[in-house]
């Protein structure tokens, strides 16, 4: 913590991120975070021209506070996310010297080798952002932590909603093992963050317990005002109960629209849609891939409720404690006062 903390001072304890979701946490969900003492990201895909327009509106929401240390910065005071199996290096460098985000968070390589080069070469075009990391497992932590270097590195346990290792584990096992292996190998200078399946104070001090820097909590984001998502995603959202059962990890969802480009590990976690429950029943991908085709013209782009729909809806098991909508503000000082309350009264016992 005590780098991020020193390099990030407004963050107010226990340090709450929300996750880099690619097309729905843009530039205002990620500066209201970082103005709320948290800190934002914004998530990318291939298309940098949207990922410019939603800096722009970050550094627009900081300018739109002149008193805050952000409107001042010489970084800007939220970072970007990137799929480095997807995006070209040099696309994703282009952005970074040009709006020099605070933090640089890299998930999804083709190899894990491949973070030491993107971390690299982002070092060298903006020495002063941070790069953070997000994993799903001890080896794999410790490898990036060997070769790349990272600041942070996020923990994702497999509650995680979207996309995260195939073969993995909750955090309440991965990030002890992994911090062990980590005071084992002398890695004492990476902050370990958690993500999956944190949705409230509980969670947060729940991590904090275990050793966590920081959490990550992208479903609970997905209810924000900030969030740019489909309403009929939100609203599944907000009517999703019990997560384990109304959510599964599939590779399905990545050959809804054709062949799956994710590398080998990747899978993600959706609500179970109907795509799903016929692919389970036996129904062929070909028959699922012609039906989501068709769904996808439709006015909610294949987005129902009721778990009617035919699109992947992206989250995860804490979904059924995402109750209401409110704004990324209030979620970020509901959360931690909670945390805060919740660590005290652990403390007493
Ligand atoms: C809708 C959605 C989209 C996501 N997109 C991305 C992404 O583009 N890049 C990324 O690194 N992680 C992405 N994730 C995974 C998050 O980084 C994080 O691991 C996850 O949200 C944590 O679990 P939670 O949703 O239970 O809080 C996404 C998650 C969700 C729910």
């Amino acid at each position: 913590m005590t780098s991020i903390k020193t390099s990030f001072p407004w963050i107010s304890n226990p340090l709450i991120i929300n996750a880099p979701m690619a097309d729905n946490a843009g530039g205002l969900l990620a500066a209201t975070v970082t103005l709320a003492g948290g800190f934002g990201l914004i998530g990318t895909k291939v298309d940098m021209s949207i990922t410019r327009r939603e800096l722009n509106i970050a550094k627009d929401t900081f300018a739109a506070h002149p008193s805050t240390p952000h409107s001042q910065s010489s970084t800007l005071n939220i970072g970007v996310g990137f799929l480095p199996f997807v995006l070209k290096l040099d696309d994703a460098l282009a952005v970074v010297k040009e709006f020099k985000p605070a933090v640089v968070w890299l998930f999804a390589a083709k190899q894990f080798d491949d973070y030491a080069v993107w971390a690299k070469a982002v070092r060298e075009v903006s020495p002063k952002s941070q790069i953070w990391v997000q994993a799903g497992s001890v080896a794999s932590a410790l490898q990036i932590a060997e070769q790349t270097k990272p600041d942070a590195l996020c923990l994702q346990g497999a509650d995680a909603g979207g996309h995260g290792f195939e073969k993995g584990s909750g955090i309440i096992s991965l990030l002890p093992e992994t911090a062990d292996a980590f005071e084992a190998a002398g890695f004492r200078d990476v902050a370990l963050l958690a993500s999956g399946g944190i949705m409230d104070g509980r969670g947060v001090a729940a991590a904090m317990s275990l050793g966590a820097a920081g959490v990550v909590m992208g479903t609970r984001f997905l209810a924000s005002k900030e969030a740019l998502v489909h309403p009929m995603v939100q609203a599944s959202i907000l009517e999703a109960k019990d997560g384990g059962q109304i959510t599964t990890r599939s590779k399905l969802f990545d050959q809804l629209s054709g062949p799956n480009i994710w590398p080998e590990v990747y899978d993600g976690r959706s609500l179970v849609v109907k795509s799903h429950k016929e692919y389970v029943e036996g129904v062929s991908l070909e028959e699922i891939q012609k039906k989501h085709k068709e769904a996808l013209k439709e006015e909610d782009l294949g987005w129902k409720t009721g778990l009617e729909g035919r699109a992947a809806i992206w989250a995860g098991t804490g979904v059924g404690l995402a109750k209401e909508v409110d704004s990324a503000s209030e979620i970020v000082e509901t959360v931690r006062n909670e945390a805060r309350k919740r660590l005290s009264l652990a403390a007493k016992f």
